[in-house]
């Protein structure tokens, strides 16, 4: 019983930690099944607390060495699943300088030690008779449950019409569209906000061909606009008005498999497909304004239909690879 428990519990929790980052993945329709998908594992935890407090009794009375670091990943899960709630209920979205949802990857990313430790140092065997038809049928009840929750609590929203309602299929909440000012400001994880003299910056465009330097005068000089929504993993969204200079007119005509490799003045960067550039803009201009250094003055890329960590900012050089533009990190470690 505890045993089944406890698989049942590294099944969820490896469901949702896979389905949340699903999520962050895309800015398409796709996001919302993951959603689904990641709310209805994530209900399941809760679900099987019941049986893990009988688990854990047990396993307390034992008074094996490593206990406080199981306690440990308890709060933490239990604190994401907080997080998880407070954003998608919208009843409590900053916490501190920090979005719940920060909070809520944030305490996720923190277990993910805890929990490949706990489950090494107290191994669990999987046996036959857990693919058994009576067994697969109550994972399946669980499942149902959990989803039913979730069901729930999406309807509690919206008849209490708590600010949930408002949260587009990403689960962002919008924020300061079309007023620059009251966008929010944020960045992937480590990134500062660097000064950048734009009499002195220059944007470094190389490949094959070779190498093309702009200063920011020429490229203010583009008036290329594009209507987009930043869809931020913080979990918020902004629709905005920018301009600038779309990359097919900065680089030549590349080919197919080649890729266009993106990179900031910090050192983060993010590969793209050829066939992206008619789509890139290198943004210098924000509601019609120069951007603000943290809005990546001077120049910044606007990536639609990508999530915001795609959208380098204080971009300096825009580099043709040969590489294929899959060949990187699905998320960046910077
Ligand atoms: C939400 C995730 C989990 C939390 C918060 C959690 C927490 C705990 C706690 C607090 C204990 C009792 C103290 C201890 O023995 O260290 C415990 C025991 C245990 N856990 Fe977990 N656990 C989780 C997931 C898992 C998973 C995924 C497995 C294995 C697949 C597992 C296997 C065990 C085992 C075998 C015991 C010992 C039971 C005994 O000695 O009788 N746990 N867990
Ligand atoms: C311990 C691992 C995790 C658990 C148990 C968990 C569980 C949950 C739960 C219960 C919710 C609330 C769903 C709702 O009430 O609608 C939620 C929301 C969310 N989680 Fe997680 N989560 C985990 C990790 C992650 C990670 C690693 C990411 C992203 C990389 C993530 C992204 C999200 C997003 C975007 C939402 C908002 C969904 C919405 O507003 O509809 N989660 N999560």
């Amino acid at each position: 019983m505890g045993r089944r428990t406890n698989l049942a519990l590294l099944a969820a929790l490896s469901a949702a930690f896979a389905t949340g980052w699903l999520a962050f993945a895309y800015a398409t329709a796709p996001a919302r099944w993951s959603l689904v998908l990641h709310a209805t594992t994530g209900f399941a935890i809760l679900v099987l607390v019941p049986w893990k407090s009988i688990v854990i009794r047990r396993g307390v009375r034992r008074r094996r060495p490593g206990r406080p670091a199981s306690v440990a990943l308890g709060v933490l899960v239990l604190a994401s699943l907080l997080g998880g709630v407070l954003h998608a209920t919208g009843l409590l979205r900053w916490w501190g300088a920090y979005t719940a949802m920060e909070l809520h990857v944030g305490a996720a990313l923190l277990a993910v030690p805890l929990a490949v430790w706990h489950v090494l140092a107290r191994p669990v065997r999987p046996r036959r008779i857990d693919l058994a038809r009576r067994t697969l049928l109550r994972q399946g009840a669980t499942l149902a449950v959990a989803g039913a929750a979730y069901g729930a609590s999406e309807a509690a929203v919206r008849l209490l019409r708590l600010p949930g309602q408002e949260r587009r299929f990403t689960g962002s909440y919008e924020a300061g569209s079309f007023q620059p000012e009251l966008m929010p400001v944020s960045s992937w994880m480590f990134d500062q906000v660097p000064v950048l003299d734009p009499a002195r910056w220059r944007l470094r465009v190389s490949g094959p061909s070779g190498v093309r330097e702009w200063t920011y005068e020429e490229l203010m000089a583009y008036d290329d606009r594009i209507r987009a929504v930043l869809d931020c993993t913080g979990g918020f969204w902004s629709g905005q008005d920018w301009s600038g200079v779309l990359l097919s007119r900065l680089v030549p005509e590349i080919g197919a498999g080649r890729s266009v490799r993106i990179a900031s003045h910090t050192g983060y960067d993010r590969r793209f497909p050829a066939g992206d550039l008619s789509r890139l803009l290198l943004a210098t201009r924000l509601g019609g304004r120069p951007l603000s250094p943290e809005h990546g003055h001077p120049g910044r890329l606007v990536a639609a239909d990508r999530r915001g960590f795609w959208w380098v900012k204080w971009v300096v050089h825009v580099e043709v690879e040969g590489l294929p533009h899959w060949l990187q990190l699905p998320f960046p470690l910077q």
